[in-house]
């Protein structure tokens, strides 16, 4: 997180906890060998130490690294000689694991008994959900997400902000913060006079009745082809939009209308993907609460006129100039989004608020936000006062589909519900082809459909672009969302077949978990389960959800190695076998595992099926 860095995951995992008590050793031995060299620095420090744990490369070379190369520089030794003067001093208490060398840092190895042990303990706990935290508590965090604009479709462009902004939002809130989902309608502008002169020109209600989404979208793209030849639409447009400004009742009813039509049509999109917010608005709710802002912006002499407009300059910043209202008196996007910022923080007080938008707006909110500041300093408001440093755009790439751009203009446009059904009957045809007997395949096809296109749009890195194609989305077997869903439905079937309740923990002992993990599958699978808490802070730290889909990708493919592990003569070991006592703890661990696929998946904003 940007403001300060909040440490969600703290000593109270299994993995914090090791981590701790060897920070601890590391500190001491550091401090015997090097107090007068290195007093000056931050080397020796605690909180350091604690924190510059890494992963090795290599998992072989041990479960956490820290790196050397800080130390090299101020102490001006190598690396393994410096390795070498500390493990003099250095103390690891048997239980916990034990140090070595290896290309510039120091490897740990956890003992895995009491650590194994530890976490499968919180991981079953029934106090605290594993990965949850309360780090978040007194910290609102406001999270707008999808706001699609009214009179057009639900293009798949507002998809991604969708479904990233409600994994961000479900995460802050497993975090321990209180958050609140916007969704901002774009519902004022001139594009409604753009509608309003099409419904009338070219019989909008016949067209609107017989399919009103599809519909209402012809109108808008024939407009558009029109205008290029007909440049008095543009012009009618204009002054239909001036008359819905004004209030005129029978613009007013037919703006009404398209909301109306694009609302449902808007929910539908949402009740399958399952999205909710906590707060729907609007750019018109904004209208009457832009002058006080302006007011405030020419009070602070942070106004000029330009050729008639209304402006703020910001030249100096490196940015095109806010434009507040036009020469002929209409307010802009950015008037109220800047409106909108200070409406959020009045009534809110939030930690931070976050916009969920497409990078093409990144020079949009530098502006308003920017704008903000300015006010802000002029007001000579208290850093307690001030919003600046609070707000943020959380920006990513495009959605190419099946590597086409989108554009909702031309008519290019996907129909986001059409993608949707598509991949919902896709997943029907896989399942009948897979497991022709599966109960409420309907239901499950939906599950798996849905989830599919939710993943695509997730396990990319924000920033980048998405290119869509149906063949990468339904592969069960690649990094996907059906890979994870099918991971979940398989350790399910596990419990089934166990045909018992799961052991509690009081079936561990230090010595069976060591005896259990001692293969390198079985230490990685069970390392990588403990590093969960720390991804989910990952996840808010960089406001990235990807780092979630790549954790449990992994995990899940540790587990289907772990699943086909075979033993030193060749030869399958089973899950459950007759080995009663090793066979509770490879359960414990399954049952660990799919809480932790299903609480991923979860948050994600996918569904975990039993069985598929
Ligand atoms: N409706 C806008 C669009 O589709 C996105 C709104 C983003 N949010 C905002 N506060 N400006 O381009």
């Amino acid at each position: 997180m940007g403001i300060d860095s909040i440490k969600y995951t703290g000593s109270e995992t299994a993995l914090g906890a090791c981590r701790l008590k060897l920070a601890e050793c590391l500190r001491a031995a550091l401090t015997s060998a090097y107090k007068d060299s290195l007093n000056d620095t931050n080397l020796l420090d605690a909180d350091y130490i604690y924190s510059s744990f890494e992963r090795p490369r290599n998992p072989e070379f041990g479960d956490l690294a820290t790196p050397l190369f800080p130390y090299v520089k101020v102490l001006k030794k190598a690396p393994d000689k410096i390795f070498g003067e500390v493990s003099e001093a250095l103390e690891i208490p048997k239980e916990l694991g034990e140090a070595s060398f290896a290309g510039g840092y120091i490897n740990w190895k956890l003992n895995l008994g009491d650590f194994s042990k530890a976490l499968l303990d919180e991981c079953l706990s029934s106090e605290k959900q594993f990965g949850s935290s309360q780090a978040g508590a007194g910290k609102r965090i406001l999270v707008e997400y999808s706001s699609p604009n009214i009179a057009k479709p639900f293009g798949i462009g507002h998809l991604r902000s969708t479904i990233i902004g409600a994994s961000l939002k479900r995460v802050f809130e497993f975090l321990g913060h209180e958050t609140v989902g916007i969704n901002y309608l774009g519902d004022w502008g001139t594009q409604f006079g753009k509608m309003i002169v099409a419904y009338r020109t070219w019989d909008g209600e016949k067209a609107i009745s017989e399919d009103p989404v599809r519909g209402a979208y012809n109108l808008y793209v024939r407009f558009h082809e029109e205008e290029d030849s007909n440049p008095s639409l543009s012009d009618q447009a204009r002054k239909e939009f001036k008359k819905l400004e004004d209030g005129n009742p029978e613009s007013v009813k037919l703006w009404e209308k398209f909301k109306d039509v694009s609302h449902r049509e808007f929910q539908r999109v949402y009740d399958i993907l399952g999205v909710e917010f906590d707060l729907v608005t609007s750019e018109s709710f904004l209208n009457d609460k832009m002058e006080s802002i302006i007011g405030r912006l020419t009070k602070a002499n942070l106004t000029e006129t330009s050729r008639g407009a209304l402006i703020v300059n910001l030249e100096e910043y490196n940015l095109p100039p806010a434009l507040l209202r036009k020469q002929d008196g209409a307010t802009l996007y950015a008037t109220r989004d800047i409106a909108g910022l200070v409406y959020r923080w009045n009534k809110y007080n939030f930690y931070e608020s976050l916009y969920i938008v497409g990078s093409a707006q990144a020079d949009h909110f530098k502006q308003a936000f920017k704008v903000i500041d300015l006010l802000e300093s002029a007001e000579n408001l208290s850093d307690k006062e001030r919003m600046t440093e609070r707000v943020k755009h959380i920006p990513f790439g495009w959605v190419k589909f099946e590597d086409k751009a989108l554009s909702t203009r031309r008519g290019h446009l996907i129909m986001l519900e059409d993608v949707l059904k598509k991949a919902i009957y896709l997943a029907k045809e896989k399942i009948a082809e897979k497991n022709p007997d599966l109960a409420k395949s309907d239901n499950v096809a939906e599950q798996i459909g849905v989830g599919a296109i939710i993943y695509t749009q997730l396990s990319v890195r924000r920033l980048k672009d998405v290119n869509f194609t149906w063949a990468a989305a339904l592969n069960f077997e690649g990094e996907t969302g059906p890979y994870l869903q099918y991971t979940h439905a398989r350790l399910c079937s596990l419990i089934r077949k166990y045909g018992k309740p799961v052991p509690g923990v009081e079936r561990l002992d230090s010595e069976l978990c060591e005896k259990m993990f001692s293969d390198q599958i079985s230490r990685s699978l069970i390392t990588t389960l403990a590093r969960f808490p720390e991804e989910l802070a990952h996840v808010a730290r960089d406001y990235e959800p990807s780092h979630l889909c790549s954790y449990l990708t992994d995990l899940a493919t540790l587990f289907n190695k772990f699943y086909q592990r075979k033993n030193s003569h060749g030869k399958l070991v089973r899950i459950i076998d007759e080995d009663e006592n090793l066979t509770a703890v490879r359960m414990i661990l399954v049952e660990c595992l799919r809480r932790t696929i299903e609480r991923g998946l979860n948050l994600l904003g996918l569904k975990a099926p039993q069985e598929m």
